[in-house]
Formats: C-alpha cells, sequence, structure tokens
C-alpha cells in the first residue's frame, strides 16, 4: 500500500489530502502537525476549517485510510510520498524583510524529513515557495541523508477557498514539476498515478521544477492583477459616471477577456495573493528586473487604495469625523463561504475607522469573536505563523464589539457597511434595519451585492463601490 504523509494540516493540507483519501482508497494519508489543537480539531466534530463539502469527505475517510496526528517523525518515516504543507510567511525581520517568503518552517520540515528518513522518498513542495526553493530543499536533504535518495517535485495548489473541495474534485489543471532526469522523470509519474485516480490525464500537466514554482507564482498574480484592475476602473467610474458593473459586464463578453473575476470591491484579501505578489516582486529585485518588480508592486498598491478609498468615503460622508459613532460591519471573512480572515479587507477597513474613534459592531456567521480581536491587534503579517494557531485570548478593543446577528450590529449604527458578499446579507429585512438605524443612516456596500434603488427608495444614504454617487457623496470629497 502506497502510504502519503502530509506535514500542514492547514486550509491546503487538510482538504487536499481527505480528497486523495476518498478517492484513492487503497492509499493510506496521514495528516501531521505541530499544533496539538489543530489536529485535536481534525479528529473531533468541529473541524478546524470552515469549506462546503469538507466535513462529508473527512468523515468518510477519516479512521479508514485519513489520519490525522502529531506524530509527525512516525508517519513521515513510513511514507513514500512527503507532502509539505507548512506556512510560507512573507519576512518580517532582516533581508527581504516586507517580501521575501519566510522559508524557516519549511526548512525545518526539510531537516526533520532528513533526520529520520530510513527509506528513499518523493518530496512534494505543496506551499507555495519562491522559485529555486526545490534547489534547496534538496540541498538540504542530499547533505543530510544516509543513503537515502530524494525526488523534490513542486506540485503547487491552485484551490481557492470557499470552494476547494469542488476545486479539488474537479481541477482546472494539475500541476507536477520535477527533474528532467530518469528519476526525475518517474517521481513524477508516481505523483500523476495519485491523481489519475480521478482527474483527467489531459489535466494533469508536467513541467521542471522552475516552471511550475513560478506558474503558481504568476497565476495568484494574475488573479489579483484582475482584480486591481477593476478595481482601479471602480475609481474612474465614481468620477466619471459610469457604473462599474455595467463595465464589467461589457468588457466581460470580450472572450479574450472573459466575465469571471471582474466583480469590483473593497479589495482582495486571503492568505495568498499580497504574500504571493510580494514574493514575485522580491524575485524579479532579486534578478535585477527592477521594471518587472514595479509593475506588480502596483497591484498590491492598488488594492490598498482601494481599501483607504472605502474607509476615506465612509468617513469624509458622515461629516468628516466617525468619532464615537458606531458603525455596523457585515462581513469579516476575505470571502463568502470562508471562516478564514487572514489579510481580509475587512481589518484594515475596521482598524481605519478605529483611528478615526468610530466604535465597530461586527457580525460574520463564521468568524469568532476572538478571531477578529485577534486580527485587529495583531501586527501585519503575523499571522502566518503556526504560534498565532495556539488558544490564546486577544486583548479586546473597548471600541469592538462582536455580535452574532446582523439586526443588533446594524441597531442604533449610523452606517452599516457591507464587507463580505455573504448571500444572507443580500436577504437581511433593510427596512428594519433602517428603522432601527440613526439618521442619516448610510449603507456602504463595500461588495456591490445590494440593490441600490432599492435602499434608496427606503431613505438610506447609499454608496456602493464604482457605482453612480448618491448625490450626498458627491457634495463629500473622498481623497485616498
Ligand atoms: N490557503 C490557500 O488558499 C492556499 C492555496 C494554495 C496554496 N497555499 C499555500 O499553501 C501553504 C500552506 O497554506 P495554508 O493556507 O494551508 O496554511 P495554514 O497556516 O492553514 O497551515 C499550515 C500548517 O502548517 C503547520 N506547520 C508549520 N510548520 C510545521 C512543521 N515544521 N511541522 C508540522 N507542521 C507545521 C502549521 O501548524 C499549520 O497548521 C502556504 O505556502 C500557502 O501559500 C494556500
Amino acid at each position: 500500500m502506497v502510504k502519503i504523509c502530509c506535514i500542514g494540516a492547514g486550509y491546503v493540507g487538510g482538504p487536499t489530502m481527505a480528497v486523495i483519501a476518498l478517492k484513492c482508497p487503497k492509499i493510506e494519508v496521514a495528516v501531521v502537525d505541530i499544533s496539538v489543537s489543530r489536529i485535536a480539531a481534525w479528529n473531533g466534530d468541529q473541524l478546524p476549517i470552515y469549506e462546503p463539502g469538507l466535513e462529508d469527505v473527512v468523515t468518510q475517510c477519516r479512521g479508514r485510510n485519513l489520519f490525522f496526528s502529531t506524530d509527525i517523525e512516525k508517519h513521515v518515516a513510513e511514507a513514500d510520498i512527503v507532502f509539505v504543507s507548512v506556512n510560507t510567511p512573507t519576512k518580517t525581520q532582516g533581508l527581504g524583510a516586507g517580501k521575501a517568503a519566510d522559508l524557516t518552517y519549511w526548512e525545518s520540515a526539510a531537516r526533520m524529513i532528513a533526520n529520520v528518513s530510513n527509506s528513499n522518498k518523493i518530496v512534494v513542495e505543496k506551499s507555495t515557495v519562491p522559485v529555486k526553493t526545490a534547489e534547496a530543499i534538496e540541498k538540504i536533504l542530499t547533505h543530510n541523508s544516509r543513503e537515502i535518495k530524494y525526488q523534490i517535485l513542486s506540485n503547487p495548489e491552485f484551490l481557492a477557498e470557499g470552494t476547494a473541495i469542488q476545486d479539488l474534485f474537479n481541477p482546472d489543471r494539475v500541476l507536477i514539476g520535477g527533474r528532467e532526469t530518469p528519476e526525475g522523470q518517474k517521481a513524477i509519474q508516481a505523483l500523476k498515478d495519485v491523481y489519475a485516480h480521478w482527474v483527467p490525464e489531459d489535466r494533469i500537466i508536467t513541467t521542471n521544477l522552475w516552471s511550475a514554482e513560478l506558474s503558481k507564482l504568476a497565476a495568484n498574480a494574475f488573479l489579483a492583477q484582475r482584480i486591481s484592475s477593476v478595481n482601479a476602473m471602480s475609481a474612474l467610474c465614481e468620477a466619471t459616471g459610469a457604473d462599474v458593473t455595467q463595465v464589467s459586464h461589457a468588457i466581460g463578453k470580450d472572450t479574450r477577456i472573459g466575465p469571471r473575476f471582474l466583480n469590483s470591491s473593497v479589495g482582495f484579501g486571503g492568505s495568498c495573493f499580497q504574500k504571493d505578489i510580494l514574493n514575485l516582486v522580491y524575485i524579479c529585485e532579486c534578478n535585477g528586473l527592477t521594471e518587472v518588480a514595479n509593475y506588480w508592486k502596483q497591484v498590491i498598491k492598488v488594492n490598498d487604495y482601494q481599501k483607504n478609498r472605502f474607509v476615506n468615503r465612509i468617513v469624509s460622508s458622515m461629516f468628516n469625523t466617525v468619532s464615537g459613532k458606531k458603525i455596523a460591519i457585515l462581513g469579516f471573512a476575505f470571502k463568502k463561504d470562508t471562516g478564514d480572515t487572514r489579510e481580509t479587507p475587512a481589518i484594515d477597513v475596521c482598524k481605519g475607522l478605529l483611528g478615526d474613534k468610530a466604535k465597530l459592531s461586527i457580525y460574520d456567521p463564521q468568524v469568532t469573536e476572538d478571531q477578529i480581536q485577534r486580527d485587529l491587534s495583531m501586527k501585519k503579517f503575523d499571522w502566518d505563523h503556526p504560534i498565532h494557531l495556539q488558544p490564546m485570548s486577544p486583548p479586546a478593543s473597548k471600541q469592538v464589539n462582536v455580535v452574532w446577528d446582523a439586526y443588533q450590529a446594524a441597531k442604533d449604527a449610523h452606517g452599516v457597511c457591507i464587507l463580505t458578499e455573504w448571500d444572507e446579507f443580500k436577504t437581511l429585512d433593510y427596512q428594519k434595519i433602517f428603522d432601527n438605524m440613526r439618521k442619516p443612516a448610510y449603507i456602504f456596500d463595500g461588495r456591490n451585492i445590494l440593490d441600490v434603488e432599492k435602499l434608496r427608495e427606503i431613505g438610506f444614504i447609499v454608496y456602493s463601490i464604482g457605482k453612480p454617487l448618491d448625490p450626498w457623496h458627491k457634495d463629500t470629497l473622498a481623497v485616498a
């Protein structure tokens, strides 16, 4: 029986391994992690992450051919294929701080593999890593090996949170990069055989190692660039009276452009886009490609601009101050159908409002109070370190109140901000919300999910990103 071990039981390791176990009943899959609480949650009733369909997959194979464990060394030693899906945060100190990937966790995983292995292994990069990481990993493994042979593969993960299980069941492509040697090709074939249990052969792409590593960074940079492009357009729409939804629809009909990923919003978030672009920028700079680096940097600058613009719009429309005013925040996760808050634009918007002394009442159907308080008190980039998986009580801000109901959040509020596109926010009783708010009552739709005209009929002053401005907003200046 082939044995797989995955180091890192996070948003990538957990769901990908659960799907491999489901689709390959004859393969034994162990997912291991240093976080005791995370492994306990994977083995319990309340899984550590929320993903539609995940629980069903896990319950079908857990205990059969899927195991979650903290006994990392045992499972790594026994495995034929070791996936490494640990954090690769942005460095916060030293050379490349604020841009380069911090490979501390990866390196410690590689050293541990070298220490405990007593049979040949295929080591698979599942984490997103800088180009040429495989070379560094290879060096660590071979310099520490005792006659053991390792083949390194790059198999970046393209799943999107919120649709992870769907994406894993039916991927657009699976990418496997390896050495162009007979041993490298044999290892690629072994991993291909795993995916071939359910992925059609023409969707399994094989490349050299560096192309696979770079393709992941490139894919995320292209996706984020699309969002920043439409967000940049949204600012121009507001200035000119065009409607960004109409513009997106019109340009998306061009088959060369296509309709997806053209929704303008308060900005992109999630653990990957910003981190991977910063990483790409750093690699470009290290290779002397300043213009290329600056091009990609701009994608992040526009994203920051969009978040600032949103905060400024709120403050300026409320007579240039939100001090002491209650603002309801509906949605904190970085997108719907996930409880993940890593790099969510909600953090920057909330911090911006708190900086202007607002009182926030936050509701998200999937994010706990503890998580929100933690996010609002944490320094940039600190979230991507395993220490933050440890249970601890963050200092609660007196300006922040987390509630479990949208109506309660909006009661007596001056304004309501939609920061995540949860479906339930589309069908709230906005008349009831209006009746219980201070007047003038404002809505700031950062996701363009609400019916602006209906809200205006109720009496709200409405701002919806990239849509023609309410006369109220036309008269107030919002400079980012
Ligand atoms: N989240 C996504 O949507 C996504 C998609 C594609 C790729 N990625 C990439 O995959 C990687 C993992 O991302 P994630 O979202 O799953 O992160 P995560 O933080 O959810 O999970 C990483 C896990 O690795 C564990 N870990 C760290 N060092 C370890 C070690 N030495 N031994 C054992 N366990 C260790 C941590 O405790 C944590 O549980 C990152 O490189 C990320 O960029 C993420």
